[in-house]
């Protein structure tokens, strides 16, 4: 085997956002810019000799391209072994487990997530360390400054390796491991939740519907809903992983999972709905005419968590991003455990996790997750709220409602502003950021603000401080409005808007959550100028 020194020149923009490099799929096939990005991988982490290293990806467009090259870049850079999916495929939880159960030195993830994928679509890169999470803002930082000194990467001379069959194969030294990406992940869901009771719950009659939105979850989808539980067939749709998500948008949400919730809101659906992203680690649950938001869902989890065999022993503490809504805090507070308030990014929770001060996390983008990988996990949620169901016997519906007579709830809603100008969505934070000082006390659309910062997040663990991580506002009735730019975006800028109001009172629990969030929704229009910054009339998007 031949190992080539090819010649490059630092590339522009290859700065890790929240959750990786994402670009369009186009600019990634030009010439170099995988190849430097990979190399600058290597180089951050300090060199691939005699490490082991797990690859796979979300199965979309160039997936199966760009995993040849980190095969023969990880060959021409000395590494002793790379764990690859069959055929590149890995869901993200799937490959975080891989990682952590073969003590791997990290792991290369190829994905976009829930960005489009296709030729005109988008792609990523993502590395995880040996802990199997996202590498933390240190490591990035790394990468990122190896990005722009990169004027050589290695690369070795080889035909491709077959990926078709789990198997082993040489690329000179190196060993290639193909192995069959649901195995261990199954496994591992059958240790976590009891597989029993949810067979009897099929067994007896419970219908339910997947959509793995022609994306990676599908293989897994049906070998532990179908062939392992006893789903009834059929009961995965769209279960064939397509390099273009079927041209759709694989985003779980209530927009681009319109299909599924349409199924659900209709008299004869099934009695419990969810769908997963791109890349298998987001998750939407929604029951018959009851959709599940990721805020409330995270705390279902929480309050019900002992009734899973891996969770019986209580929990150790939860952790949500800034902007999930309180409904998490309110269980912990009756647990009796800690809450953390992290920045938005899977990754802020790692620490959290290996030290044992969380068990549960959760975010407002569909991410539910827990100690056992280091990422958000799709169908370990669902397979959650099927465990609670097959104990409790009761529906999404009337299991919400018991929750939020208990809790109180956390009427809520994203609204997000997309593609809008760079600058007139920066200019819109910083003109709020210089005023938060001066708004407590003030009132806004009826309201009265009680208190306004930027969040900053000091890491309990390692001490780090991230800040910069979105401007809050509360308001008296406690609601709660929070600003900030989208870090996954590929074009533009889009403003996040988010917008909460807690309800104890309990003839109040069942109302529209946009009505209940009126007086919310006015105060930020009030605080923040939005129509007119934007140009937009209203949200492009709202959850
Ligand atoms: C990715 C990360 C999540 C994060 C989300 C936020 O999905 O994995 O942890 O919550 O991005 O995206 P945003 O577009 O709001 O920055
Ligand atoms: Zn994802």
């Amino acid at each position: 085997m031949e190992i080539i020194t090819v010649d490059t020149r630092p590339i522009d923009g290859q700065k890790p956002g929240t959750s990786g490099l994402r670009k369009k799929t186009r600019t990634f096939m030009e010439p170099h810019y995988l190849e430097n990005f990979v190399q600058s991988i290597f180089d951050g982490i300090g060199g691939l000799k005699d490490k082991t290293l797990v690859l796979g990806g979300d199965g979309r467009y160039f997936n199966d391209r760009a995993a040849q090259v980190v095969l023969r870049m990880a060959a021409a850079s000395g590494a002793a072994k790379v764990i690859v999916g069959q055929n590149a495929i890995l869901s993200t939880p799937a490959a975080s487990n891989l990682i952590r159960i073969r003590e791997a030195a990290g792991g290369i993830i190829l994905s976009a997530s829930h960005n489009p994928g296709g030729p005109g679509g988008d792609f990523g890169v993502k590395f995880n360390t040996p802990n199997g999470g996202p590498a933390p803002e240190n490591i990035t930082a790394k990468i990122h400054m190896a990005t722009q000194s990169c004027i050589r990467y290695f690369i070795a001379e080889s035909q491709d390796i077959d990926l078709s069959a789990p198997g082993s194969a040489k690329l000179g030294e190196m060993e290639v491991e193909i192995v069959d990406p649901v195995a261990d992940y199954a496994a591992m869901m059958e240790r976590i939740f009891d597989f029993d009771a949810i067979r009897a719950l099929f067994a007896g009659g419970f219908t339910m519907r997947f959509d793995a939105m022609h994306a990676v979850t599908g293989p897994y989808a049906h070998a532990i809903l179908e062939d392992m539980l006893g789903a009834a067939k059929g009961t995965v749709i769209n279960g064939t992983p397509d390099p273009s998500f079927g041209d759709g948008h694989p985003d779980p949400n209530p927009i681009w999972a319109k299909a599924l919730m349409d199924e659900m809101y209709s008299d004869d659906g099934p009695d419990f709905g969810a769908a997963s992203d791109g890349d298998g680690d987001r998750n939407m649950i929604v029951g018959k005419k009851a959709y599940v938001t990721p805020s409330d869902s995270v705390a279902v989890l929480a309050a019900n968590a002992t009734l899973v065999p891996a969770y019986k022993g209580g929990l150790k503490g939860v952790a949500r991003s800034m902007p999930t809504s309180r409904a998490l805090d309110r269980v912990a507070l009756r647990l009796g455990i800690d809450c953390y308030e992290t920045p938005t990014g899977w990754k802020f929770f790692g620490n959290l996790l290996d030290a044992g001060r969380a068990t549960i996390c959760g975010e407002e983008s569909a991410g539910t997750g827990s100690d056992h990988v280091r990422e958000k996990d799709g169908l370990w949620a669902v397979l959650f709220w099927l465990n609670i169901l097959a104990e409790k016997k009761t529906s999404v519906a009337d299991l919400m409602t018991a929750h939020w007579q208990t809790y109180g709830r956390n009427y809520y809603t994203r609204h997000d502003y997309e593609d809008v100008d760079a600058k007139a969505a920066e200019g819109l934070i910083s003109d709020l950021r210089g005023r938060l000082a001066s708004l407590p006390g003030t009132e806004a659309g009826g309201l009265t603000v009680e208190a306004a910062d930027e969040f900053a997040y000091d890491d309990p663990v390692d001490k780090s401080r991230t800040e910069g991580q979105g401007l809050r506002i509360t308001l008296s009735g406690g609601a709660r409005m929070v600003f900030r730019l989208s870090g996954t975006g590929t074009a533009g800028a889009t403003l996040r808007v988010y917008l909460e109001r807690a309800e104890t009172d309990p003839d109040k629990l069942d109302l529209d959550p946009q009505e209940a969030l009126a007086p919310v929704i006015a105060a930020a229009e009030a605080l923040a100028d939005i129509k007119a910054r934007t140009g937009r009339d209203g949200p492009d998007v709202t959850t």
